[in-house]
């Protein structure tokens, strides 16, 4: 029987049952290239749960830049990687919503039944990191759906049981499927790595985009006042909305922004704005930014690191822009800054996290909600550059505010990104 792809919300098993087979969209070594051809729906083995895992129903699943990259092949194939040669498919999808179907032995935290928002890092139960320092230290570390199978573009996905963390009840499935990979990301750089308290001052570069709408959430529910960078006055609307004291719109600094073959006297005017732009940041914050986040690298980093207070902190997570970064160091060690690399997050900052959500302190933020057939088409508009901020996939949920079973504001439906 054909695979009909209009019947996935659809199961006739319960849960503590899983079905043989399951509809899911297969990328395969031979079939790398444009995500619209890369993404190919096919009826695979339902897999079944391991020791400390878990299969959970997909309801819904967000879509992220990793698996353009993962279609495309590029920079590295992932069949090279995690359980890719042993499968020899990749089942691609980092952020879920959905209820826990099947669990593995010695899982005793989750039942069946269990509604679940699930987090996107996995590690070996069984590295010594993961137990003292951080899983995020561990040699197995992976990204789950990016560079393992079994991710949430398929009715069913393989997780580890420490993914799992509760769904909001405040929040529909749709909502909450897809803050996970962007929202923990904020959340670990500013509350953990850069330590914001109350009272602090935050400049946000890129404060509309998918990090970006959470740290200037995560400022305000922490106290601290955030600048945020956009460019375009509706996105400078939104980053009011979502609490920033105010924006700045970064086509009026056109010239601050460094491409790397600067020669001194182009360095020296593109230092000028950089110094029109501290001095725009301070006096909106009345003071110079305690912490700036960083995600666009080479264009900005001289900035990031020029602007903020001195003992104050750079952190990052990224490099849109470009990752050789350079910059004029002797604005470091002479006002004694410093700059703090950080990557997602580990599961005790997920939970913190995604307990705001639930509180209804940090509100998701999404632009589409599309049908299961729309995976191939929503990877190829990020290649293509076509999309306007947060796309989601209903897999399991019929309409955006099924799952929803608390009063609550639900998510923000906006344009953000690049
Ligand atoms: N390490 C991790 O765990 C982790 C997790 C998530 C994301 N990331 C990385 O972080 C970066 C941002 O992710 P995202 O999801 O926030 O992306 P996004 O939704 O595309 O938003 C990024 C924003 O940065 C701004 N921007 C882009 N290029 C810029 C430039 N040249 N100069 C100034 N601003 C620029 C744009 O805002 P405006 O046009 O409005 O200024 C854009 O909306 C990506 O490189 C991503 O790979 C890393």
């Amino acid at each position: 029987m054909a695979l009909d792809i209009a019947e996935v919300a659809k199961l006739d098993v319960e849960p503590g049952t899983l079905p043989e087979k399951m509809a899911a969209w297969v990328i395969r070594p031979e079939r790398e290239g444009e995500p619209k051809d890369a993404f190919q729906v096919e009826e695979v083995e339902v897999p079944e749960p391991g020791a400390f895992e878990v299969i959970v129903r997909v309801m819904a699943a967000g879509v992220n830049f990793n698996n353009v990259w993962a279609a495309l092949g590029k920079p590295v194939s992932v069949f090279g990687y995690g359980d890719h040669p042993e499968h020899g498919h990749h089942i691609g999808g980092s952020d879920a919503s959905g209820i826990v179907w099947k669990v593995g032995p010695g899982v005793t935290s989750w039942k069946p039944g269990d509604e679940v928002v699930v987090h996107c890092n996995q590690a070996s139960y069984e590295d010594v990191e993961v137990h003292g320092l951080d899983p995020l230290a561990a040699p197995s570390q992976k990204i789950w759906g990016y560079e393992t199978t079994w991710g949430s573009f398929a009715q069913f996905t393989k997780v580890q049981a420490q993914q799992l963390l509760p769904k909001p009840a405040n929040l529909s499935w749709v909502d909450c499927s897809a803050y996970g990979l962007t929202y923990f990301t904020a959340y670990r750089m500013l509350i953990d790595r850069a330590r914001i308290q109350a009272g602090h001052n935050v400049l946000i570069w890129g404060a509309a985009g998918g990090l970006g709408v959470f740290a200037t959430q995560l400022c305000r529910a922490s106290g601290a006042n955030a600048v945020g960078v956009v460019s375009s006055p509706e996105k400078g609307e939104l980053v009011k909305q979502l609490g920033a004291v105010d924006y700045i719109d970064r086509n009026e600094f056109k010239g601050m922004m460094r491409t790397g073959d600067e020669d001194a006297e182009a360095e020296k005017a593109r230092f000028k704005e950089s110094r029109a732009f501290a001095k725009q940041v301070k006096s909106i914050l009345g003071d110079a930014p305690d912490v700036v986040f960083e995600h666009v690298g080479k264009a900005t980093f001289p900035t990031s690191v020029f602007t903020v207070k001195p003992f104050g902190r750079v952190v990052i997570c990224g490099a849109t822009s470009g990752y050789t970064l350079d910059f004029d160091v002797r604005y470091l060690w002479m006002k004694q800054k410093e700059i703090l690399g950080s990557h997602f997050a580990n599961a005790y900052e997920c939970m913190r996290a995604n307990q705001l959500m639930a509180e209804g302190k940090v509100r998701p933020v999404l632009s589409q909600a599309m049908g299961f057939e729309g995976v191939p088409e929503a990877h190829q508009m990020l290649h293509e550059n076509r999309h306007s901020g947060k796309i989601t996939i209903r897999v399991g949920a019929t309409d955006d505010h099924e799952g929803q079973t608390e009063a609550g504001e639900g998510a923000i439906w906006a344009e953000v990104g690049a």
